[in-house]
């Protein structure tokens, strides 16, 4: 347990407490935020560190010798440092990339470890209830190199359809998955899958964009090979992503970005990769990010992953029991109807309304909710619908939350039944 995990001291009251924009009041109704699948909110900790940074040791890291640059590179290199310890990576910071976001973190390992490693006859396994970002790179990949790209059904009650996976598994050189899908809600047995993937000889990848914030994350535990997510969606700031692998992995990738500060020699006949994850990281990296990154870190151990995870299952339960009494099947939950193993992302289908009409409806209560089809075509196609609308919990949520939203469907459904 992380040094926070003391369930006893957890409030969330306290969170909230520590996030600036929970103080708006907008239609004359304070904010019911909603919305942390699609983004989360930062607690002054993280602002302070990036304020803190610009105001005083703004420098560019890696290249200059006086004061400020040295502490600006010892801040950024700092962050990679609790990255690591955060997500337990066996080999330190020396294994931790920082990207854009979970999506750049994709395209470099489609376009880097995929384009060197894979070819015709190999096939690169997803699921269904994959974001775009663990799709479309894919499919990229597959006009450059010929090689295939399947997926893993999802059944009808919201979870990986595991029923043929040995036979999914032939020719797999990676399988790559999401955590959590940012729709349904639901957890996938990364552990389990690992395993298999290991058995068949492929590689894992875990799409960590929904998960990491929300549970404890042990890469040596889970055993798994690439882990990938982004700073925004876990109390950080955006521009900033995480690709972890192991070193001995990325030692072997090629440069995916050219240019400078990833090299270790340019001279007029070629050039010369640096080693380690400056290697994958091209131009002056986004160092105030990194910093606010780093304090989203501390700051989410010092709640204890333990203790978010209590909160939020609670809050997610109590959700969807509410919401099934309440509506009593007029909304539609669109993921695994209770909490064994899923997540707080609560997809909702309100007979007759669009999701954009409730969305807006519940913009006049002051919730944030995302409707849309959440950057997940295919899993929207496998279920019959366009879109849906998204409310999502934070270890800042409350179970006040899920009163307003349910007060704001209500209204939606009688202004629109
Ligand atoms: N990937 C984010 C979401 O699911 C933006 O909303």
């Amino acid at each position: 347990m992380a040094s926070g995990d003391d369930v006893t001291s957890f409030d969330p009251r306290r969170v909230r407490a520590d996030i600036p924009q929970l103080n708006r009041v907008i239609n004359d109704r304070s904010i019911t935020y909603l919305d942390t699948a699609s983004t989360s909110l930062q607690p002054r900790a993280v602002l302070e560190a990036m304020t803190r940074y610009y105001e005083l040791r703004h420098a560019n890291v890696h290249r200059a010798v006086y004061q400020t640059a040295e502490e600006a590179t010892a801040a950024y290199e700092g962050a990679r440092d609790a990255v690591a310890g955060f997500i337990n990576a066996p080999g330190g910071s020396g294994e931790i990339v920082f990207t854009k976001n979970v999506t750049e973190s994709f395209n470099l390992l489609a376009k880097s470890w995929g384009a060197a490693n894979l070819g015709p006859g190999d096939v690169v396994l997803v699921s269904e209830m994959e974001h775009h970002a663990n799709i479309v790179p894919w499919f990229q990949l597959r006009e450059t190199t010929g090689v295939e790209v399947r997926f893993i059904p999802v059944t009808d009650d919201f979870r990986l359809d595991l029923s043929d996976i040995d036979a999914l598994m032939k020719d797999v050189k990676l399988l790559s998955v999401t955590g959590m899908s940012n729709v349904l809600g639901t957890i996938t047995p990364v552990r389990e899958l690992a395993r298999l993937a290991h058995r068949h000889g492929a590689l894992i990848a875990v799409d960590g964009a929904q998960s990491v914030a929300h549970a404890p994350t042990d890469v040596v535990d889970l055993d798994v090979d690439f882990l990938l997510f982004t700073g925004h969606k876990m109390l950080g700031p955006t521009g900033i992503g995480v690709f972890w692998t192991r070193e001995a992995i990325l030692a072997d990738m090629p440069p995916f970005l050219g240019g400078g500060g990833m090299i270790a020699d340019v001279r007029t006949d070629g050039y010369t990769p640096a080693s380690g994850p400056t290697r994958f990281e091209a131009g002056t990296p986004p160092i105030a990010e990194a910093v606010g990154l780093g304090a989203a870190v501390r700051y989410l151990e010092g709640l204890g992953m333990a203790n978010i995870v209590f909160h939020e299952h609670a809050l997610t339960g109590d959700a969807l029991t509410r919401l099934e009494l309440e509506f009593q099947g007029r909304v539609r939950i669109i993921g695994p109807p209770d909490t064994t193993a899923r997540g707080g992302v609560i997809s909702l289908d309100v007979d007759g309304v669009h999701p954009h009409d409730v969305a807006q409806v519940l913009d006049q209560f002051g919730v944030c909710v995302r409707p849309g089809h959440h950057c997940a075509k295919p899993l929207m196609r496998r279920f019959g619908l366009a879109a849906t609308v998204r409310a999502s919990f934070g270890p800042y949520s409350l179970a006040g939350d899920t009163d307003v939203l349910i007060e704001g469907l209500a209204h939606a459904v009688k202004m629109f039944g």
